[in-house]
């Protein structure tokens, strides 16, 4: 089978979030004999880009209502990302240091997908299926399915994956004629409360519809996202599929970006050492338990809560308790918590930005990590915790619900139900307590670096799904 993902990110090229480590992993272990897997993004300015190699295999001009735009597809040529990466080059509009947040990024990836479809729908050949991620490649299954442009590519079957159903990538119809030209009887495909909404129309024109949970599939279809009623009406086309992590990169026995590897056998030691090489970066105390936030700075992670939890849990524990955030995202909360350091410098330190490598080391050496999300599809970071022994303290929500117990129910982290300062309060509270009883700590932690998270079923549920879909189509 030959399939193609597209998306915004890709890890190791491009990464703000989860996204990425979904589109740089999973593609990876679809990747076999049987089936070549490709990945196309936007080519951002990128040190990636700069340090690999790329061959350029075909040149053309987008169309974006009357602009046009020159674009390039450049092929990694090394393939050691484990599947074909192209990079869709558009200079004016991607060749930019960030993915995101551009005053034009309705136009920036309206232009991205319009050089997909150009590009695909002039190859010889077709992929079997196009995978789509999120909202920016939003329309490509309206554009492939209603534009005369793409014809060719009308029976090639599209997936659209939803990652964050809060973004939606909506704009006025004053912006209608951006699109090429399709039969204006088909409008309401793109249309959502009035406006051009691309994940709706993603939805209404995609084979199948997958999120990346199961419970945030029944979620959404009730929470206030805009979508719910829409998402209801196809739900007999939608699906949970919950991600998995890459092992290959996350593995506390061959990271390169520990100082300390360890294994399941030498958990505790090795969890000690790296704590002590993670507090010594930040001066604290590694005789006390290490509470870890990881992850953007917003109110959808909860993340707005977290300068009032730490303020009561160093006012209660005083000295007996260390926090660390990492993290970049609302500037009001960067703020705050960057203002609780004038108050407490020995026991608390927060990293604004986004380092991968801090990011390795503090799951290695926490011992906690709290992931308060009010709204959190899949959650990577509760997968990666656990793989390194790390306990994660979560609200049940969406993927987090489906992975984590609570250890009183013989589970494998700490759970509470309200995005809320009492309810996180209580479980530091809990997590103490569990801290003091080493044994107790310590099955828990096997418990979390046994589970398996691998791609290896994931990906064969996706290749399942792209089966049925063919199958689907074959028959009508
Ligand atoms: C988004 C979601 C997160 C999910 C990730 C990968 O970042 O917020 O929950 O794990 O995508 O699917």
């Amino acid at each position: 089978m030959e399939i193609l993902h597209v998306g915004a990110e890709c890890y190791p090229i491009a990464k703000v979030g989860g996204l990425a480590d979904v589109i740089g992993a999973l593609p990876k272990y679809q990747n076999n004999a049987e089936h070549n897997v490709s990945v196309a993004i936007p080519c951002y300015q990128t040190t990636f880009r700069l340090k690999n190699d790329f061959e350029c295999i075909h040149t053309g001009k987008l169309k974006l209502g009357h602009f046009k735009f020159p674009y390039s597809v450049q092929k990694e040529t090394s393939n050691k990302l484990g599947f074909e990466l192209y990079l869709i080059e558009i200079p004016e509009l991607f060749d930019r240091p960030n993915i995101y947040n551009y005053k034009d990024d309705i136009e920036r990836f309206l232009s991205f997908q319009i050089a997909v479809l150009d590009w695909i729908s002039e190859r010889s050949l077709i992929p079997d299926i196009i995978h789509c991620h999120d909202h920016h490649t939003g329309l490509i299954p309206f554009m492939k399915k209603y534009c005369p442009k793409y014809e060719k590519l009308k029976n090639m079957p599209a997936i659209i994956t939803i990652h964050n159903g809060i973004y939606q990538g909506v704009f006025t119809f004053n912006k209608l004629y951006y699109l090429p030209e399709f039969d204006l009887i088909n409008i309401k495909e793109l249309e959502w409360n009035n406006c051009i909404n691309s994940l709706a129309s993603a939805v209404k024109c995609a084979d199948e519809i997958t999120t990346v949970s199961t419970s945030y599939l029944n979620e959404i279809n009730y929470s206030d996202n805009g979508l719910e009623t829409l998402l209801q009406r196809v739900r007999h086309k939608s699906r949970g599929i919950l991600n998995g992590i890459d092992l290959d990169i996350w593995d506390p026995e061959n990271d390169p970006m520990l100082e300390t590897n360890y294994s399941i056998n030498t958990v505790n030691e090795g969890k000690q050492k790296n704590k002590e090489q993670l507090c010594s970066l930040f001066n604290m105390n590694p005789a006390k338990p290490l509470f870890s936030f990881i992850g953007r700075l917003f109110n959808e992670k909860g993340a707005d809560l977290l300068p009032k939890v730490i303020v009561s849990a160093l006012t209660a524990y005083k000295d007996n308790i260390n926090f660390l955030i990492l993290g970049y995202g609302d500037i009001e909360i960067e703020n705050q918590l960057k203002q609780l350091r004038e108050i407490y410098n020995y026991n608390y330190h927060v990293h604004i930005g986004y380092n991968e490598e801090l990011a390795h080391k503090t799951y290695a050496g926490s011992d906690f990590i709290l992931i308060p999300s009010r709204i959190e599809p899949c959650g990577l970071n509760q997968m990666y915790a656990m793989r390194y022994g790390t306990i994660p303290i979560v609200r049940r929500t969406g993927g987090l619900k489906d992975t984590i117990t609570d250890f009183e129910d013989d589970g494998n982290g700490i759970c509470h139900d309200q995005a809320s300062v009492e309810d996180i309060y209580d479980t530091i509270d809990r997590a103490i307590h569990l801290y003091l009883n080493k044994d107790a700590i310590g099955t828990i932690r096997i418990k979390g670096m046994q589970t398996n998270h691998s791609w290896t079923n994931v990906s064969q549920e996706y290749l399942e799904l792209y089966n049925l879909i063919i199958a689907k189509r074959h028959e009508n």
